[in-house]
């Protein structure tokens, strides 16, 4: 992946290990972002409404924390995911052993604009702390439109809220960026809905 790659969100190259985690570094990255992001994980479960037999896609899966608890907590039929970094491919495989040795849990590489499924592959389309560092908002979105189902659901979100916590507070995105992110849904997908979480800004949208 381009190093030299510049958030849509930020204007800036991303070059952070849990932006883009390599080596030791962002081995190192993923054992953090599995502790601080684990009440992140817990509320976009909570928002989700997986009924039993979806598809489910999770781009950006980094250690893979919400992986298990979709494979743990609700009757998908299978969770897919995509993520760029190999090094997040082995901890999230390693994390979800039994249920990736099953062929429940699909771990690939890829990324929002370029995943590398067929169309209309998933039900449920969820990316947490993901969508800030794509490079093209807009590809990253009309890809998820294109492997969801009609009728189906995307859910984005990323570190904010009502500012919970110290690293929510400090990540969290400004209103016109926030703003720029739900008329882009809007645009693509129906039914696009602002929510406030406690660590995040999530947005669901319909296909
Ligand atoms: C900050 S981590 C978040 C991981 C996890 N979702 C969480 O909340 O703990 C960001 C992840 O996004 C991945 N990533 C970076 N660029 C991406 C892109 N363009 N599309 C999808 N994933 C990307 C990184 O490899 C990393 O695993």
């Amino acid at each position: 992946m381009d190093t030299q790659e510049r958030s849509w969100a930020f204007d800036q190259p991303v070059s952070s290990p849990f932006a883009r985690p390599e080596g030791l570094l962002g081995r190192l990255a993923g054992v953090i972002m599995r502790r601080t992001n684990r009440r992140d994980q817990q509320e976009v479960l909570g928002l989700l409404d997986i009924r039993p037999g979806q598809d489910v896609l999770e781009v950006g899966y980094g250690p893979g924390a919400l992986v298990r608890l979709l494979a743990e907590r609700t009757r998908a039929a299978r969770i897919l995911g995509v993520d760029p970094s190999g090094e997040m491919r082995a901890a999230a495989a390693k994390l979800n052993r039994a249920a990736v040795a099953a062929g429940r849990v699909d771990l690939r590489t890829g990324t929002a604009a370029d995943t590398g499924l067929p169309d209309q592959s998933a039900d449920v389309v969820v990316s947490v702390n993901n969508v800030a560092i794509w490079p093209d908002l807009n590809a990253g979105l009309r890809e998820l439109h294109r492997v969801l189902r009609p009728g189906g659901t995307l859910l984005i979100a990323w570190h904010g809220g009502a500012g919970a916590t110290r690293l929510a507070r400090s990540l969290r995105l400004p209103e016109d960026k926030l703003t720029h992110l739900n008329d882009a849904l809007a645009t693509t997908f129906t039914q696009a809905t602002r929510h406030r979480l406690s660590t995040l800004d999530a947005f669901t949208a319909t296909r």
